[in-house]
């Protein structure tokens, strides 16, 4: 199972020692209830914490794959932040770096996966010359269902999709995935412009809704094994006891209590930075998705108690081995102020051997696998001997399985964190500025009194 290993915070001078940590077992029993009571009386947005024990929609969706695996050969994926990044890291997880350029034999039907996350006119036309539209099927992802960026490449799309195949046969392109009630997507599932369309639950925000039909439609049209993900999720729920009662003596066995734990208090002492470091390129997409997980999340201008105190750890990504020549001298030397947290992965899909060469070379001896561990343990000890602050979280190996505990390990540690921060995790009041001036900006009607405000700053 996935596991979290901070020797090295207890090793260095500047990390913490079993006493800090020791006087948080009763707030852990204090914060697990809390969030266990919100879970219960579904109140607030903890509808993520259930979804591996509710397999929401997930046999909707095994039944779409199989009636369109054959019939289209691509996805193209439309949404923003929450609704694209967890797909992202999935699919650079769980699938071939090269998934889109193998034939469909070698996807075993599956079809190839592009996600448009932005609104780059350069990349809308790329995609638009590179896809097939007429083999394409759509899925547009907005919880909210208004999302500007979302919504204009949909109309891009969905336009070029009508002047292919004609208006009548676009419906079958498209899936929908969208909030329960409101917003325009969901109108537009009401008026049947969708063969499929799927539900994000109202209590599952976006940033925590990638095993939500958020994720696992495009997953699951991809070929990853959606209900092995779900089981990876539940185990660390079930390590964890959510929605069980906890002891004091449980606090170091819960790996998501303790890496928010970790990083709250480095957090108040001074080390502001969070960077996330898998060595693994597959890992790197989560890298991203944990990125928004915890900027968003944490990141918040007032507490619980409405005051101001503009906190939250700033999460970096980074790529191990690439980095070590490039970030990682402004790491070891320069300001300590960061938590440097290792992605680290026991046990890779295969095993390549350094081949010998023309000449000797110590490196012959080796395999790829041995350097690039090498690599990692070396910059985990010059990290430790430098005193800089740094764990590990250990994967296995990359599989459904390992990935589904890996998601909610750390979605649950942004639980926690809420609590310790003592701020809303679930809340972006910043995010929602941002979109209400852009609407504003555009136009849209009942935004108008946004126009005046950011005028003033503009
Ligand atoms: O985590 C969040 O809530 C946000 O990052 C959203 O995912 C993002 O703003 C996109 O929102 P929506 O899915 O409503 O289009």
């Amino acid at each position: 199972m996935v596991s979290l290993n901070y020797n090295n915070i207890l090793k260095v001078k500047e990390g913490l020692n079993e006493k800090e940590l020791l006087q948080y077992q009763k707030k852990f029993v204090e914060f697990h209830n809390n969030l266990n009571q919100k879970i219960k009386d579904k109140s607030g947005m903890l509808g993520w914490a259930t979804l591996p024990y509710e397999n929401f929609e997930v046999d909707k969706i095994l039944k779409m794959v199989r009636q369109v695996k054959n019939k289209f050969d691509t996805l193209l994926v439309l949404g923003i932040g929450g609704s694209a990044l967890g797909n992202i890291a999935l699919q650079t997880a769980l699938r071939d770096k090269f998934w889109n350029s193998m034939t469909k034999q070698q996807r075993k039907g599956y079809l190839k996966l592009y996600v448009f996350d932005n609104v780059d006119p350069d990349t809308a036309k790329s995609l638009l010359h590179h896809i097939d539209i007429k083999k394409t099927l759509i899925n547009v992802i907005s919880k909210a269902g208004d999302t500007a960026e979302t919504l204009a490449t949909f109309f891009i799309f969905y336009n070029e999709l009508v002047k292919k195949v004609g208006k009548l046969r676009a419906k079958k392109h498209i899936i929908i995935t969208t909030g329960p009630k409101t917003g325009f997507l969901r109108e537009l599932v009401n008026k049947g412009y969708s063969q499929y369309d799927f539900t994000i639950p109202e209590n599952v925000g976006g940033r925590f809704s990638v095993l939500s039909p958020v994720g696992l439609v495009s997953a699951a049209l991809t070929g990853i094994n959606i209900k092995k993900l779900l089981e990876g999720a539940k185990n660390i729920a079930e390590l964890c006891k959510v929605g069980k009662d906890v002891d004091t003596k449980q606090m170091f066995g819960n790996p998501a209590f303790m890496f928010a734990l970790i990083n709250y208090l480095l957090y108040q002492k001074g080390k502001h930075i969070c960077v996330m470091l898998p060595y693994s390129d597959r890992l790197y997409g989560f890298a991203d998705w944990f990125r928004q997980l915890w900027a968003e999340s944490l990141g918040k201008e007032k507490d619980n108690n409405g005051n101001i105190v503009n906190v939250g750890p700033t999460p970096i990504k980074a790529l191990g081995v690439t980095d070590q020549h490039s970030q990682l001298q402004l790491y070891r030397e320069g300001p300590n102020n960061k938590l440097i947290v290792f992605l680290s992965v026991e046990k890779f899909s295969c095993e390549i051997k350094i081949p010998k060469f023309a000449e000797e070379h110590y490196l012959c001896s080796h395999t790829l696998n041995e350097l690039f561990k090498a690599e990692e343990k070396a910059t985990i000890a010059s990290l430790t001997q430098a005193k800089r602050p740094n764990m590990n979280i250990i994967l296995p190996k990359i599989d459904e399985v390992s990935i589904g505990e890996l998601i909610y390990m750390l979605e649950l540690a942004t639980a926690y964190a809420g609590e310790l921060f003592n701020i809303d995790a679930f809340n972006q009041p910043g995010v929602v500025l941002g979109k209400n001036y852009t609407y504003a900006l555009l136009g849209r009607k009942g935004y108008e009194v946004y126009l005046d405000e950011l005028k003033k700053f503009m």
